[in-house]
């Protein structure tokens, strides 16, 4: 390993951490085990307690129960510079009397690194975020996106064995925004270095993580991959967090040994090959996508339904229906030869397409 790379492939294992603030608890009983050298996104809204779990793994806090394993390790007594743990914030936090190479270089002079070896890792780092031709500048003349580079590169010059990002990339505009994923993303595989995100937003979550943590008020409600999420949510709040969802309540039947049907709220029913998580009959919420969703000529088997509004948008259109019960919903039906198109006002059958997954939950 070159001696200015972080060292690579530790495991994080949070074991039932719960937090309260002076009354209020911030995190319930969160069990993750992230896996050495993975990418592991906390995502959820405001307020979930995404800030409150990463300033526990790095130490900056201490959690009112459970335990925080780094590399096997119990960390719980121990500051974050001896836990290996770096943070970026949303804010860069550069230190602003001091030049870009300066700020790199700070934590390894602070570790008591000589000056000469300093200068050259920090050059490395500034390399690896492309930043090197900006090493004499101060932090005042870089864009934010340039600050926010230093700041990452700053943090990996002292080798953290887990790097920590609270939605790094928050103060970005949107192009900036991606190539920042796009770059953090390059150095995490490169490095191999087990990285936590924290973010709110659900597509950062999708494209950065081999593993999304769900989070909604303090606990995590799945964590699997951005596919497994999106495909199969194990809750209601992650169907309708994660992507577009059309919820249809109704009451769920066996039908036949084929499967399943939702007697849909309002009339009409939709038949469904397997009913996931819940497959209890009564009263239940399903959850479809708008692309799993088909639209056909008006017949028995399909839900009924009328065509509101048509929106074409380039390689796919998206239909908005009208459901006998006064609901609406979207699908999403590709551009391409083989599918019938429908236009405003008129009477359509729906459908789930074949082989396209659909979640059940207990109303
Ligand atoms: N220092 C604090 N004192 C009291 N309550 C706090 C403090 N920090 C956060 N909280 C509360 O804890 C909960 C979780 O906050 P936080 O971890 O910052 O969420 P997130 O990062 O997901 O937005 C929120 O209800 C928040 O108001
Ligand atoms: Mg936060």
């Amino acid at each position: 390993m070159p001696p200015s790379s972080p060292a690579a492939g530790v495991a994080v294992e949070l074991d039932e951490i719960h937090h309260r603030y002076a009354g209020a608890v911030a995190v319930e009983s969160v069990s993750l085990h992230i896996r050495p050298g993975e990418l592991v996104a906390l995502l959820g809204p405001s307020g979930c307690g995404k800030t409150t779990l990463l300033r526990i793994v790095a130490g900056l806090m201490r959690q009112s129960g459970g335990r925080v394993r780094i590399g096997g390790e119990v960390v719980d007594a121990l500051p974050t510079n001896e836990r290996g743990a770096g943070i970026v914030f949303q804010s860069y936090a550069l230190f602003p009397h001091m030049t870009v190479e300066d700020n790199v270089a700070y934590g390894l002079r602070a570790r008591g690194v000589p000056a000469a070896r300093a200068r050259a890792t920090a050059a490395d780092m500034l390399a690896m975020v492309r930043m090197s031709a900006f090493g004499r500048r101060y932090p005042r003349e870089l864009s934010g996106g340039q600050q926010q580079r230093v700041a990452l590169a700053r943090t990996l010059a002292v080798r953290p064995k887990v790097l920590l990002l609270d939605e790094p990339f928050a103060a970005l505009d949107k192009n900036l925004r991606l190539d920042m994923q796009i770059e953090i993303r390059r150095i995490q595989r490169e490095l191999g270095i087990t990285t936590i995100l924290v973010t709110h937003d659900q597509e950062e979550a999708m494209s950065m993580a081999d593993r999304i943590a769900v989070m909604h008020a303090g606990e995590v409600e799945q964590f699997d991959t951005p596919e497994a999420i999106y495909d199969r949510p194990a809750t209601l709040f992650v169907a309708t967090f994660i992507g577009t969802a059309n919820l249809l309540g109704g009451r769920l039947a066996r039908a036949g040994d084929a499967g399943f049907a939702v007697d849909c709220e309002g009339g009409g029913r939709l038949s469904i090959a397997r009913a996931a998580p819940c497959s209890r009959a009564g009263a239940v919420v399903l959850a479809a996508r708008p692309e799993h969703l088909a639209l056909c000529a008006p017949a028995p088997d399909a839900l009924p339904a009328t065509v509101e509004m048509v929106l074409p948008l380039g390689p796919s259109l998206v239909y908005e229906l009208r459901l006998p019960g006064g609901g609406t919903v979207k699908v999403t039906q590709p551009r391409t030869a083989g599918h019938p198109r429908f236009d405003a006002g008129e009477a359509v059958g729906l459908r789930l397409r074949q082989g396209s997954p659909a979640a059940v939950f207990a109303a």
